[in-house]
C-alpha cells in the first residue's frame, strides 16, 4: 500500500488533502492523472450499468436534502457507530473493533453500548495507544456531518450532508415513474458524493470522510426479491472481472442475520484482499433493502408510493435490491492489482526494477503516448499532428512527451499504465510508419501512421 501512496502523489494520482498546510488528516485530492482515472472508472460504469440497460435509468440529486428524509430513512437514530475515548491520550476507538481485537469478541458490532462498556470495564482493557486504563464508556456516535442552510446559525435550518446517495433515489422515484416509461422491475443509478463521520477513517483512501457512491436502486415485486439478488450479485461479479481485479483477490461475504443493517433482510459484500494488516476489506455491497425506505417515505410524508401493475392488475409497494459501488475502493484495488515490479536489466546491463501500472486500457488515464525520438523540428512536428489527430480528432486522452532519453520516457509511461506508447524516429519521416511499444509485453512493432487511431480505438473495445 505505502508503494501505492508513494507513486500516486509522485505521479499525480492523489495528494493529501490541504498539503501546503501540512494535509487535514484523511482528506484526499485526485490529482491530474488521478482525476482521469476516477472519470474512466464512473464513465465505464454507468455505461455498464445505464446505458447498456433498458431497464435502467440515472439521476443525480442534491448532496443536501430536506431534514425528515434522514429521520424517515432512519440514519438519525440508527447511524452510529460506537465511540471509546482515551481520557490520558485522548485517541479515539471503535469499541466494537476493540472488543474483537483484544477479547476476541466475533460479534462486538451487534451489542449495545451498556453492554461494550461492561465488556471493555470487567476486562480492565486499556488504551491501545498509550497503555493506561483509561478509556471512557462506549457511546453511540452518529456519523452524518450536519450543517446549517442560512447565514445566522440560530435560526437557520439544520440539514446533513447525505451519507449514501441513495435516499435521493426514493425520493425522487415517484417523479421518475412519472416523468418516464420505466415499469417495476426496474432501476435507478446514480453516482454522487457521500460524507461520512467516521470514528477510524485511514488506509489511504480506503476510508475517508468524503467519497463517491455509485448506486442502484432496484425495484422489484417482493415475490421476486431473490431471483434478481442473485441476478445482481452475478452482475457486480461481471463488472469486479470487467475492471481487471484479480478473482483471487475478491471473495462474497454475506452477513448473519442479526448483523443487518436496519434496513437489510439480506446482505452480502463484495470484499477484497487488502495487503498488510488490512486484510479482507468491503469493496461493494448488496442488499435487499425490502420496502423498508419507500414504506418509511410513504408514512413520514403522506404521499402515496405504491405503484399500479396494469397487466396483472394489482397494486403494490415495490421492493428493493441495491448494488453499492464505491469509487475510491474501485480506484484503490485497481492501482492495487496494476501495480507491478518486474526484475530487469538496463542499458549497461545492470540489474534493474521496471515498475509497470497494468490498468486496463478503457481506465488508464492516458490510452496512448507519443514521443518524438528526438527533440528535432521535423520530428516534433509530425508527432504533434499524430497528438492532434488522436486527441482532438478522436477524441482520445494521449499525453505527448519531448524531454529526456527514449528509455526514460518508456519508464514514465509505464508507471502511470499508459498501455502503448508510439515513437516517431527520422525513418518515420520515409515510411510514414511509427513504432508501437506495448507497455506489458515491452514488445515493439511498426505500423502505418494512419493506423495509429484504429490501433488504439481497437484496443479500447476488447
Ligand atoms: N446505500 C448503502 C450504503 O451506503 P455502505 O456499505 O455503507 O452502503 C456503500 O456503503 C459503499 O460505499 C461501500 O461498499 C464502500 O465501497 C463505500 N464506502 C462506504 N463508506 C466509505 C468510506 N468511509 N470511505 C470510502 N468508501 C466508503
Amino acid at each position: 500500500m505505502e508503494k501505492i501512496v508513494a507513486l500516486s502523489k509522485r505521479r499525480g494520482f492523489v495528494f493529501p488533502g490541504s498539503d501546503i498546510y501540512g494535509g487535514l488528516a484523511n482528506t484526499w485530492d485526485f490529482g491530474p492523472l488521478g482525476v482521469e482515472l476516477k472519470n474512466n472508472i464512473k464513465q465505464l460504469w454507468w455505461k455498464t450499468f445505464i446505458h447498456q440497460r433498458r431497464d435502467m435509468v440515472g439521476l443525480d440529486a442534491g448532496i443536501l436534502m430536506h431534514p425528515r428524509v434522514w429521520e424517515a430513512s432512519g440514519h438519525v437514530v440508527n447511524f452510529n457507530d460506537p465511540l471509546v475515548d482515551c481520557k490520558t491520550c485522548k485517541a479515539r476507538f471503535r469499541a466494537d473493533h476493540l472488543l474483537e481485537q483484544r477479547l476476541g469478541i466475533a460479534d462486538a458490532d451487534g451489542m449495545s453500548a451498556d453492554e461494550m462498556s461492561r465488556l471493555i470495564r470487567e476486562a480492565n482493557l486499556r488504551c491501545p495507544n498509550c497503555g493506561n486504563p483509561t478509556l471512557t464508556d462506549a457511546r453511540q456516535f452518529n456519523m452524518m456531518f450536519s450543517t446549517t442552510i442560512g447565514p445566522v446559525s440560530e435560526t437557520g435550518t439544520s440539514v446533513y450532508l447525505r451519507p449514501e446517495t441513495a435516499q435521493g433515489i426514493f425520493v425522487q422515484y415517484k417523479n421518475i415513474l412519472a416523468s418516464s416509461r420505466v415499469k417495476v422491475p426496474f432501476g435507478v443509478g446514480q453516482i454522487g458524493k457521500a460524507f461520512r463521520n467516521e470514528i477510524t477513517p485511514g488506509n489511504f483512501i480506503f476510508r475517508v470522510l468524503e467519497f463517491e457512491q455509485m448506486e442502484i436502486e432496484y425495484f422489484i415485486h417482493p415475490d421476486e426479491w431473490e431471483q434478481h439478488f442473485e441476478a445482481w450479485l452475478a452482475a457486480q461479479r461481471a463488472w469486479i472481472e470487467a475492471i481487471g481485479l484479480n478473482p483471487d483477490h475478491v471473495r462474497v461475504r454475506e452477513h448473519a442475520p442479526e448483523k443487518l443493517s436496519h434496513y437489510s433482510k439480506r446482505t452480502a459484500d463484495y470484499e477484497y484482499l487488502f495487503p498488510g494488516s488490512l486484510g479482507w476489506g468491503e469493496l461493494y455491497g448488496l442488499a435487499y433493502r425490502t420496502d423498508f425506505d419507500l414504506r418509511s417515505h410513504q408514512d413520514a410524508s403522506g404521499v402515496d408510493l405504491t405503484w399500479f401493475d396494469q397487466a396483472n392488475n394489482r397494486r403494490f409497494l415495490p421492493h428493493v435490491i441495491e448494488p453499492t459501488f464505491g469509487v475510491e475502493r474501485t480506484f484503490i484495488t485497481v492501482m492495487l492489482d496494476a501495480y507491478d515490479e518486474e526484475e530487469t536489466v538496463d542499458v549497461n546491463g545492470k540489474p534493474d526494477t521496471r515498475v509497470v501500472l497494468r490498468l486496463d486500457p478503457k481506465l488508464a488515464p492516458y490510452k496512448a503516448a507519443i514521443l518524438p525520438l528526438a527533440k528535432k523540428p521535423e520530428l516534433t512536428s509530425l508527432a504533434g499532428d499524430i497528438f492532434a489527430q488522436i486527441q482532438g480528432d478522436l477524441g482520445v486522452l494521449v499525453d505527448y512527451d519531448e524531454t529526456g532519453n527514449i528509455g526514460k520516457r518508456y519508464r514514465r509511461q509505464d508507471e502511470i499504465g499508459t498501455p502503448f506508447c508510439f515513437t516517431v524516429d527520422f525513418d518515420s519521416l520515409e515510411d510514414g510508419a511509427v513504432t508501437v511499444r506495448d507497455r506489458d509485453t515491452t514488445k515493439q512493432d511498426r505500423i502505418a501512421i494512419d493506423e495509429v487511431g484504429p490501433y488504439i480505438q481497437e484496443r479500447l473495445r476488447r
